[in-house]
């Protein structure tokens, strides 16, 4: 079984943050996203992984490298337009070769992790080819994972009768279920024959929802299950911000910088090497980046403050905060993604006003 993990693609919908970085970078309690789906795949016993790159190429190799800290080998496979998840497929044809695959998109988080899922696979594969059984049930060319939503008009979604699918929409206007599909799916090489088969949308992309109904169409087993636990698709502020806080209510406490005694850290709490607080209560889940000093402030639950952060006379809480943010006499931030080397301050210089330095596409909710 081989891995293939999306990480082209525009991140449109994460701007301004995702300007100058790749939004698969974005952190989640402090460790990139597309980390996530790299450790889930070599947990489940997957050493060779295609990671598809778009024009954030540059940034996501010099991140993740040759694969070797996860113990994985990463063969990279370049992207020059971002044309649709089977555009991928098909790009990573040769990567590919014959072996089944499990394909994972680079902005997708998920709890159960892959493990299970692998094993399922195999079996029913197994059981599939196993000549004792007089009737064996059909060898299973794709297999996907469903979630309830309230929302599924922002997914692909699938349509049941009984217990099998008989067709899958991608952001239907009107969702003939409340069943999204997971950017997690495991494939035979039947997928490459379909994903050959089928013409662009009409958002002009090669969807891998056409090519799995391609396989449903001409009798393909096409096997789901609905997850356990919980399943993220990072591509929003609040949706990151969730992630955010999933991630942190698994993290293992750990002190490895410097609380001074008049400081207070409570509940699960990350302080990484190098960090400094002074005068200052954290109050977990949280993480504290390597670096950061936090001086006479509060940091509440569920957020991460990125590395060499500093924070002075401030008060936060649910925020991701990349690295090198500098706060300074913030009564309260709440709800925020503040993207690298961002200053928020109250400098108390008059006239008594708000001063702003916004890149494009930023967003600002004044108290
Ligand atoms: O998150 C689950 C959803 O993901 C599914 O329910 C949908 O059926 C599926 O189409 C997908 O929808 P999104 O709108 O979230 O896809 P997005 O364009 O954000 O791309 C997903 C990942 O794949 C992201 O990490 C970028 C990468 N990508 C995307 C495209 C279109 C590529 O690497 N190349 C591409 O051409």
């Amino acid at each position: 079984m081989k891995g293939l993990i999306l990480s082209g693609g525009k991140g449109t919908r994460l701007r301004p943050i995702t300007h100058t970085s790749a939004k698969q970078l974005v952190p989640v309690a402090n460790k990139p996203i597309l980390f996530y789906g790299i450790e889930d795949m070599a947990e489940a016993g997957i050493t060779e992984v295609g990671l598809i790159v778009g024009e954030t190429a540059e940034e996501v190799r010099a991140a993740v490298g040759d694969g070797s800290r996860w113990g994985v080998e990463i063969t990279y496979l370049p992207q020059d337009e971002p044309l649709g998840l089977a555009h991928c497929v098909a790009i990573a044809r040769d990567f590919l070769g014959d072996d089944d695959f499990v394909m994972y998109l680079g902005d997708n988080l998920l709890q159960q992790g892959l493990t299970g899922l692998v094993e399922r696979f195999d079996r029913d594969r197994l059981a599939a080819a196993a000549p004792s059984l007089e009737h064996a049930p059909p060898s299973p060319s794709a297999h996907i994972l469903l979630c309830a939503v309230p929302d599924p008009q922002r997914f692909g979604v699938a349509e049941l009768d009984g217990d099998r699918i008989v067709r899958l929409v991608e952001k239907p206007v009107e969702p003939p279920s409340d069943l999204a599909m997971v950017g997690v799916y495991l494939f035979t090489p039947a997928i490459h024959e379909a994903v050959a088969a089928i013409s662009p949308s009409a958002r002009g992309e090669l969807e891998i929802v056409d090519a799995i109904q391609w396989l449903i169409d001409r009798g393909h087993a096409v096997h789901h299950e609905q997850i356990s636990g919980w399943w993220l698709d990072t591509g929003k502020k609040d949706s990151l911000l969730e992630a955010n806080r999933r991630a942190l209510e698994s993290i293992e406490p750990r002190i490895d910088g410097t609380v001074d005694a008049s400081s207070e850290v409570d509940g699960r709490v990350v302080v990484e090497a190098g960090a400094v607080l002074e005068g200052s209560t954290v109050r977990g889940p949280a993480i504290i980046g390597a670096g950061a000093r936090i001086t006479g402030s509060y940091i509440g639950p569920f957020t991460s403050v990125g590395e060499d952060a500093t924070i002075t006379g401030s008060e936060v809480e649910n925020s991701v905060l990349l690295e090198r943010v500098r706060l300074d006499g913030v009564p309260r931030l709440v709800d925020s993604l503040i993207g690298r080397d961002t200053e928020v301050a109250r400098s108390g210089r008059p006239p008594k006003a708000t001063r702003l330095l916004l890149g494009d596409h930023c967003s600002v909710d004044l108290q």
